[in-house]
């Protein structure tokens, strides 16, 4: 699919007439997907609204207003599911490294919970998990099977997460499946300090200020549009592959100096590159293979950067 034109509802799926919950379902990823299984089963969703917002909300959902990490909203939330689309989190891997108790209880101890509810609904369990988990990879392409040494709190706290669902699989035959994304944007992804980048510099494209590059700007990220995140998510709801954990990328990656040229190049924009500390934790080189998603999911991602960077300053 063409970026500019986007639309989640458009997306193919298998998925009807079930109870779905998301969390963070009122955020950029998770608005996204409930925006695609919306017109075919009933949607629920659970969001505390500290990153996310009402206006990206389908009408026909039900929303669930609270913390994810408290035990009574998630027996509300959790009441009648089939499928749950687990994206609610502290999202920032800075903020992981100033906050790493917030990230462990929100990121790891809210999962469990969450996962003991879907025992006792015998629920499916599709959870964002990352490419954080990695650290500093030996080399790339990074395949699954890598090692695993995390920068950061948020890297950790997602290994965790993401060796609880096999686990929850492995004990207890529930089915569950982690999705390893790696730098998502797209329509919906807001600036601000704790921000992906891309919405970062194309606000500050936008308002003509300086472009912020943290350290020298040789760092590697792999951009995936989140049309393509919601193409995975609707592979896994439905997938025979339970208990298994996937990379949701493109397979190509950029320097963060060379996208913010980009940036100033598709915005038209006069702003300077400046840059700043490097970032504490911040990986050097980050770039997945994404062929056990295309060989057991089906999984095929459809937007290059280029196009969805158009699509985006296009808004
Ligand atoms: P987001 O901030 O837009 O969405 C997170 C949502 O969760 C928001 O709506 C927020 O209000 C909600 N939330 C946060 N804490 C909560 C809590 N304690 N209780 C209830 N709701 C809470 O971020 P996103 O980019 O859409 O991220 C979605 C998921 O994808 C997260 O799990 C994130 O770690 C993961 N992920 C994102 C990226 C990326 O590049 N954006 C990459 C890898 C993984
Ligand atoms: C992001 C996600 C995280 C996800 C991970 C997967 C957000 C906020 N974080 O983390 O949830 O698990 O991808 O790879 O969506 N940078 C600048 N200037 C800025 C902002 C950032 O140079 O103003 C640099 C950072 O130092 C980093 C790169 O851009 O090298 C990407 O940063 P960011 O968008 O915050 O993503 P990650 O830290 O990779």
């Amino acid at each position: 699919m063409d970026a500019s034109e986007f639309s989640a509802e458009a997306i193919p799926s298998e998925l009807s007439g079930e109870t779905i919950l998301i969390t963070g379902g009122a955020g950029f990823i998770g608005s996204h997907i409930a925006d695609a299984v919306a017109p075919d089963n009933t949607v629920r969703i659970l969001d505390d609204f500290s990153t996310g917002s009402r206006e990206n909300v389908p009408d026909d959902a039900e929303v669930v207003e609270g913390d994810v990490r408290d035990g009574e909203v998630l027996d509300e939330a959790m009441a009648g599911v089939d499928l749950v689309f687990h994206e609610a989190a502290v999202v920032s891997v800075q903020r992981s490294t100033e906050q790493p108790a917030l990230s462990h209880e929100v990121n790891v101890e809210a999962t469990i919970q969450l996962l003991e509810r879907a025992r006792e609904e015998d629920a499916r369990v599709v959870a964002a998990s990352s490419s954080a988990i990695y650290g500093e990879p030996e080399s790339v392409p990074i395949p699954e099977t890598a090692p695993k040494t995390p920068s950061s709190p948020y890297g950790l706290d997602k290994l965790s997460l993401d060796h609880y669902l096999r686990l929850y699989h492995d004990l207890y035959d529930l089915d569950t499946v982690a999705l390893r994304y790696f730098n998502v944007y797209g329509p919906r992804q807001t600036a601000g300090d704790y921000s992906g980048v891309i919405s970062i510099f194309r606000q500050q494209a936008t308002d003509g200020e300086p472009l912020t590059v943290d350290g020298d700007g040789t760092q590697t990220r792999d951009f995936v549009h989140v049309s393509d995140v919601v193409q995975a998510n609707l592979l896994a709801a439905t997938t025979d592959r339970v208990g298994e954990a996937f990379n949701v990328g493109t397979g190509s990656s950029i320097s963060i100096r060379e996208l913010a040229e980009t940036i100033r190049e598709v915005a038209d924009s006069e702003s300077e590159i400046v840059h700043t500390d490097p970032r504490p934790g911040d990986v050097e080189e980050s770039c997945p293979n994404v062929s056990k998603a295309s060989d057991q999911l089906g999984y095929s991602p459809t937007t290059t950067l280029a196009a969805g960077l158009e699509s985006l300053f296009a808004e």
